[in-house]
């Protein structure tokens, strides 16, 4: 696809990159490197941060947050205009900024790796950032060719600000503290930073940090590893005087800021080339000469990234659509679902947004973000769930925050002094537990794999118990946390975090997860053929039916939740929010709704909520008809919780309308709300074009249209999940696949490639009569199938599937 002039960027299919070539992007469009081991941010302009397992505890170089996106991963360019005085600029647009007339930036960000392009004055340089596979630093590798017609001699200068020490918060606010327990030293190749380093030899070496910033592949002529000696008075990183200089004056940092600045000299003649690499991380000073070592060879980086782009992109391939929507394409094969597997890893801790101050998983979110991941790792996915498992407390309740030291059989809980200090969270949530249900079944449906049902895995707190019984406690749990009416209480929150029910005021939202956690447990017991399990949950089903239809249904809707005091939320002809998403599309998605009822209320909610970029969570707007626990209205109306578009919910829109067969409404709201499909209008969304947000400001806003919160939100997997189970309907169960694709009638066809259990199923879906939804015939390897559904016995390596709708 060819950019427009009035956009930012595009994608690049192929390469699976999204391509900015106009530098001054609305807001910093950002990427992730790295693993868990440790982690990287860089936005289009190279700034972010990095840190070390932790954002929070293992924070290695700084980010100033809600700023000018500074400072950064910085290599600066200088070149004598005269005996004193640098022309100078940067490998990325800023800090330098040069006038874009005659400044040219393009910046590829991909899987795992950001590549930036510039060329100025016939000075090219392509500056590669990545995190080896696996490795605990990070190098930039640079390029730079002179495509003049004469020799060019240029001052380079890489740069990063250390933080002072690891831990965030105090490099941020204890100044007193921590300006003073670092120090720098120039060691040939390399600025050698150290904290605490005096415990190097006496009381505790495991206090003492090392971080190094080197040079391979080029020589050292000046070092710096002082930030005010780097910046000089009253200057920023757009205009530093080291760099003004062309050199570095070799200062090292004793106290107040470190950093790792390093200056070489390159001469090219015309169409000469030139490779070195910057190395950052935390590392000994031995480690540090054999890591620069090891980057003298000049193909290793290159090497790596391919590594990289391998990892990655044989992930991705693991479904690969060619829809006519191309927009739709992009997101699915490549950015929704890396993003899926960003949240997967990163949960909501470190971001241009989140500081990195989270110290753990949000159960119900990790809980859901596996299921962003099932249809492409599913052997990812286990290992999550078995640990989000062990993080469920042995009366079934779920920790709300699960740390990323999580020590399964010996942890405290929210009813413990120390679990509600340590982690800010002072008692239960009321759907924690809840969403096991539908990311079990969707892992078990995808695999087969049913004998994870009877694997032993242990509690939180103590004991241990199989799975299945792990989520007979979950259900227990909840009928031992009843409100007013027999219905789930609303404990600290329901999913709504904004949401303050109460411990007998009740949730609709829960009351229809539990629905849909009945039904999956049927169909499980009925698998292992235990029956007083099976007809247990039909009774709990239907007591719940009975109660939920009688409380939980007002005229033309599901009302959202009834306080202690009896008073429902969302009832029609309320003042305010007397409309709410959720339990509208919850009803179609736990199979409480019929498809009647089901379509009036979905078109109940496309009229009262739907807007251009999608519909709103609630409406109207909470201002003066809360109630005591509506925390929603602290919000500024058609903002996040109080009547914003909460793109999380979109996906359960997205899935709901699909599962009812209506594949036109299920593209319109994927569309409205589509990162993707809403490139040209950057300007209004402010974010990436290539991954969501947690929400949309709504008809309220004088700002509407603008997006919030980028990367880290549960909006990835739900509308991975809408899409794929939903729009592409790929609905996998123990024993197969049923196909029931939901999609807009003016697809006329479309094709999927898709890896299900070490098969590979070459999908063909002709719809020449422009339905929507539907199956007329379906062959596998040429032979018909009854209905749409495809046994899994029957698959071979590689099947030719077709289905005509
Ligand atoms: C945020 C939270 C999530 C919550 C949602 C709705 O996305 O991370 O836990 O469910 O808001 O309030």
């Amino acid at each position: 696809m060819q950019k427009q002039s009035s956009q930012y960027g595009y994608f690049d299919a192929e390469k699976r990159e999204y391509v900015i070539d106009k530098p001054d992007t609305p807001m910093p469009w950002a990427n992730y490197l790295g693993s868990p081991a440790y982690g990287a941010i860089i936005s289009n302009n190279a700034g972010g941060y990095s840190f070390v397992k932790s954002g929070a505890a293992g924070r290695l170089i700084r980010y100033r947050f809600n700023e000018q996106d500074r400072p950064g991963r910085y290599i600066y360019f200088c070149e004598p205009k005269e005996e004193t005085e640098c022309d100078y600029w940067s490998a990325s647009w800023q800090p330098v900024g040069k006038s874009l007339d005659g400044y040219k930036s393009i910046c590829r960000h991909g899987t795992g790796y950001t590549l930036i392009e510039a060329e100025y004055k016939n000075i090219q340089s392509q500056v590669c950032y990545y995190v080896p596979q696996g490795a605990e630093y990070e190098v930039w590798k640079v390029k730079v060719t002179n495509k003049d017609t004469k020799a060019r001699k240029i001052s380079v200068i890489g740069f990063a600000e250390f933080t002072c020490e690891s831990f965030y918060e105090q490099d941020q606010v204890n100044l007193q503290y921590t300006q003073f327990i670092t120090r720098t030293y120039f060691k040939d190749k390399f600025i050698l930073q150290t904290i605490n380093e005096n415990c190097l030899n006496a009381v505790n070496e495991s206090r003492v940090e090392t971080r190094i910033f080197g040079l391979s592949g080029a020589k050292v002529e000046t070092y710096c590893g002082d930030r005010a000696a780097f910046l000089g008075k009253y200057r920023d990183y757009g205009n530093p005087v080291s760099v003004e200089k062309g050199k570095l004056d070799n200062t090292l940092n004793y106290n107040l800021n470190p950093c790792g600045a390093l200056q070489t000299t390159i001469i090219l003649q015309p169409g000469q080339t030139t490779e070195f690499s910057f190395l950052l991380g935390q590392k000994r000073e031995a480690q540090a000469k054999e890591l620069i070592s090891r980057y003298e060879d000049a193909a290793l980086p290159d090497r790596e990234i391919n590594e990289l782009k391998k990892y990655w992109h044989g992930k991705l391939a693991n479904l690969k659509v060619v829809t006519p929507d191309e927009n739709f394409n992009n997101m699915i094969n490549t950015w929704n679902a890396y993003q899926c597997f960003i949240t997967f890893i990163w949960s909501r801790a470190a971001s241009l947004i989140y500081c990195g101050q989270r110290n753990g998983y949000g159960y119900r979110d990790t809980v859901q973000d596996i299921q962003g991941i099932i249809h492409l790792d599913p052997v990812m996915a286990l290992e999550k769930i078995k640990f989000m498992i062990s993080a469920q407390v042995n009366h079934g309740g779920a920790l709300p925050l699960v740390k990323y030291n999580h020590n399964p059989g010996h942890e405290d809980k929210p009813e413990d002094q120390t679990y509600r200090q340590g982690t800010g969270h002072p008692s239960y949530r009321a759907d924690d537990a809840l969403w096991l249900f539908p990311t079990v079944w969707k892992y078990v449906a995808e695999t087969g794999n049913i004998a994870l049902l009877d694997e032993v895995i242990p509690y939180a707190d103590k004991g241990k118990d199989t799975l299945f019984n792990h989520l007979l406690k979950a259900i227990d749990f909840s009928l031992n946390h009843l409100g007013i009416h027999g219905l789930p209480a609303g404990l600290h929150a329901d999913w709504n975090d904004c949401l303050r029910l109460g411990a007998n005021g009740v949730s609709v939202f829960v009351a229809l997860q539990l629905y849909y956690a009945f039904e999956i447990m049927i169909r499980f017991a009925k698998y292992k053929k235990d029956s007083k399990t099976e007809k247990n949950m039909e009774k709990l089903k239907q007591r719940f039916r009975k109660i939920i239809e009688v409380r939980c249904w007002d005229k033309d809707r599901f009302v959202r939740g009834i306080t202690e005091k009896d008073v429902v939320v969302g009832k029609p002809g309320d003042p305010e929010a007397s409309m709410w998403l959720n339990p509208q599309s919850w009803a179609v998605i736990s199979g409480f709704a019929d498809e009647t009822r089901g379509k009036a209320v979905l078109d109940l909610v496309h009229k009262e909520l739907n807007t251009k970029y999608g519909a709103r969570l609630m409406a109207p707007s909470y201002r003066k008809h809360a109630f005591d626990g509506a925390l929603a209205l602290l919000f500024n109306p058609s903002t996040k919780e109080n009547g914003g578009i909460f793109l999380q919910s979109q996906g359960w829109l997205i899935l709901a309308e699909a599962l009812l067969g209506r594949g036109s409404l299920a593209l319109e709201y994927y569309l409205e709300s589509c990162p993707a499909a809403q490139n040209s209008i950057a300007d209004i969304r402010l974010q990436e074009p290539y991954v969501y947000s947690q929400f949309t400001e709504s008809t309220d806003s004088p700002f509407e249209g603008r997006s919030h919160v980028h990367w880290l939100t549960g909006t990835a997997s739900t509308v991975m999940v809408g899409c794929v189970e939903g729009i592409l309907g790929l609905r996998p169960d123990i024993d197969g696949l049923r196909l029931s694709p939901a999609i807009p009638a003016q697809w006329k066809s479309f094709t999927m490639e898709k890896v299900f259990r070490n098969c590979k199923l070459n999908i063909k879906v002709n719809n020449p009569d422009g339905k929507e939804s539907g199956c007329k015939k379906l062959t596998v390897n040429g032979t018909a199938m009854e209905g749409n559904y495809i046994p899994a016995s029957i698959l071979k390596t590689e099947n030719e599937i077709i289905l005509e709708m």
